[in-house]
């Protein structure tokens, strides 16, 4: 059951990869988007896998909730104890996703330019929690 849980713990980074990778295709298609296009036969696969990536974002950040309440719940015997530094990772994690929702669902377009900046720096520090975490 613990080697389920530290799969799980791996799925949890995992996602949060994946959910990060988007800052790295929007800077593919922002910066390289009119190359590729000009260039390569490739600019229709580049367009659909920003259309998937937007589509699921929202559920991964969800899913990702789900597997680190599992992952907690498994690894410390049915909360039995707790773990600081997991505590941590996840309070980070969950807030990223928050904002998220907020920035989609509740506040007006266009949104204030500062959301973003939230939306990207709660990833920096959820990492380095990961990093503590895992040590
Ligand atoms: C972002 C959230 C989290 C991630 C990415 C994560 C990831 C991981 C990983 C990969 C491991 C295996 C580490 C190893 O084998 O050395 C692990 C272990 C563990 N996790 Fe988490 N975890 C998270 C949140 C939590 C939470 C919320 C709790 C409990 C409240 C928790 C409790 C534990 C415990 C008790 C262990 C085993 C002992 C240890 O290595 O500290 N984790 N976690
Ligand atoms: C672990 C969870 C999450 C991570 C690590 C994450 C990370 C990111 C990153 C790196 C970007 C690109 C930022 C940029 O343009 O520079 C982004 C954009 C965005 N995310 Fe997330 N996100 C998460 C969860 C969510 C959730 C749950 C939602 C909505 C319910 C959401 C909504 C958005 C929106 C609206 C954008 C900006 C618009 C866009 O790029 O199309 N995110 N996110």
């Amino acid at each position: 059951m613990e080697e389920f849980g530290e799969l799980l713990g791996n799925l949890i980074i995992f996602l949060f990869a994946l959910e990060a990778f988007r800052f790295l295709l929007k800077r593919l298609f922002i910066h390289y988007g009119k190359w590729i296009k000009t260039n390569t036969k490739l600019h229709p696969l580049l367009l659909k896998a920003m259309n998937i990536n937007k589509i699921f974002h929202p559920w991964l950040g969800y899913l990702t909730i789900v597997v680190i309440i599992v992952h907690a719940y498994i690894q410390t015997s049915g909360f039995a104890f707790l773990s600081n530094t997991g505590l941590i990772a996840a309070g980070f994690m969950v807030a990223e996703v928050l904002v998220g929702f907020i920035g989609t669902y509740l506040m007006k377009k266009p949104r204030p330019s500062y959301w973003i900046w939230i939306h990207r720096l709660i990833p920096v520090f959820t990492l380095i929690a990961i990093l503590i975490h895992n040590d």
